[in-house]
């Protein structure tokens, strides 16, 4: 018995390099998991020591006779840890806080924790008041994704990539109904917007382009877009029939005794419209003081379009590598009606939290984190709020113009976007 089981171990650790390679998920189940587990809870009390998270019992100032006495007591007590327990790619570990503790102590402590335990990352979320909750990743899933199969799916919903716990990415415009792609050069902020566009083109839906880069992005969409800009002077043009298209569906919903669209019966209930902005920024340039007008204009609409649009079947997707005030003060009022939010590697802290930062300071961290060798990986907020890790699914310019190809028939005319389906 006791041989069968020393072969068993001695075939394990011989193939496991290979099963590593071959199938990273099995071999974690069978290999790095149980190793993973020990590793844990062997190092735990090392590691909380070293990290502070230790507290000792005894108060670190003592009485001797009319003497106080300073100084740290011999055993600091380690945080109590629930048994690790096996994720997918990971494991899940339990920690009850000594009393005045608070889990950011130990998100500091999360990249201590990665290296003692030879993962990928340690995550650290709290469940319920006076526990943590640690998530260990054994190695990054966004390396090479291997995309779950999702079915179409409903009106406005788009998946295009992948998170970092493997389930499918999807960005929903009737849950969250403007998005912000926040990113620095050639970190995949057009090609997500291309990922997007692939999903939504097959959709009952109108997609309309304004990509101030000469068109060059959004050009590949041409045969199923209703309408692209490549100029300030077109886009303020577009923009303000777009208004006007929404005031017109405010009018009729007003009629019809509905509070948006998506209450009307319906044979009434006018075609989405996705307004896709690549480059935002080049939309607040102002080269002379004759520009101001049209970028007033233009700021003027966008910002009305992402204030009514939502409730109107109007959204936003507005792509940037920056999205500072210093563009103008436009930007900052539409930066925080898109509550949608992605942002990419970025250049610089501010950039991210800019993007990130006033809903929550974690994901700034991990922004800031991605790096140049991982196009496409982004820090985005899913429909329950909480942020993750993600990438998108490359789609090629020849894939981006095929399916807008096959799709063109779909797209509305600026006319019926006016009226009802
Ligand atoms: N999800 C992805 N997976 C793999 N590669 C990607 C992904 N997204 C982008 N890339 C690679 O990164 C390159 C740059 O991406 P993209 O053009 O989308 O960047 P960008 O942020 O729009 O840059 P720019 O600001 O210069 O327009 C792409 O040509 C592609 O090769
Ligand atoms: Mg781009």
């Amino acid at each position: 018995m006791l041989g069968a089981l020393a072969g068993l171990g001695v075939l394990l650790a011989l193939s496991s390099p290979v099963l590593r390679r071959r199938a990273p998920y099995v071999w974690w189940g069978m290999c790095g998991y149980p190793a993973g587990a020990v590793r844990v809870m062997w190092t735990w009390r090392r590691l909380a020591d070293l990290q502070g998270l230790s507290v000792a019992k005894r108060p670190p100032l003592a009485l001797l006779g009319g003497v106080v006495l300073k100084g740290r007591a011999l055993k600091p007590v380690k945080p109590r840890m629930g048994l690790p327990r096996w994720k997918r790619g990971g494991l899940v570990v339990r920690v009850r806080l000594h009393p005045g503790q608070i889990p950011e102590a130990y998100a500091v402590a999360g990249e201590a924790m990665a290296h003692a335990w030879r993962v990928f990352a340690v995550r650290v979320a709290s469940d319920s008041r006076g526990f943590v909750v640690l998530t260990a990743t054994a190695w990054d899933p966004l390396a090479s994704p291997s995309l779950p199969l999702v079915r179409p799916g409903p009106l406005l919903s788009a998946s295009v990539g992948q998170w970092e716990d493997g389930r499918a990415w999807v960005v929903n415009l009737r849950r969250v109904p403007h998005w912000l792609i926040v990113g620095a050069t050639r970190s995949g902020k057009s090609t997500l917007m291309a990922s997007l566009v692939s999903q939504w083109a097959p959709q009952r839906v109108a997609l309309v382009g304004i990509d101030l880069k000469g068109g060059m992005e959004l050009s590949l969409f041409g045969a199923r877009l209703s309408a692209l800009a490549t100029s300030r002077h077109e886009a303020a043009e577009l923009l303000g029939r777009l208004v006007e298209i929404t005031t017109a569906r405010m009018e009729r919903c007003r009629a019809a005794g509905v509070r948006s669209v998506w209450e009307l019966p319906g044979k009434a209930r006018p075609v989405p419209v996705v307004v896709l902005v690549d480059e935002v920024a080049e939309l607040y340039l102002m080269a002379s003081s004759a520009d101001k007008a049209e970028v007033a204009q233009v700021s003027t609409a966008l910002l009305r379009l992402a204030q009514l649009g939502a409730a109107l079947g109007v959204h936003l997707v507005v792509a940037g590598q920056r999205v500072g005030s210093d563009l103008g003060p436009g930007v900052t009022a539409l930066r925080a009606q898109l509550a949608g939010r992605v942002c990419h590697r970025v250049m610089d802290k501010g950039t991210a939290e800019m993007a990130l930062g006033d809903l929550d300071p974690g994901a700034v961290t991990a922004a800031q984190e991605i790096t140049a060798d991982q196009p496409g990986v982004a820090v985005a907020f899913g429909d329950d709020g909480g942020w993750m890790r993600a990438r998108s699914l490359l789609t090629t310019p020849g894939q981006a113009r095929r399916v807008a190809e096959r799709h063109a028939a779909l797209a509305p005319s600026f006319a019926e976007l006016g009226s009802a389906s």
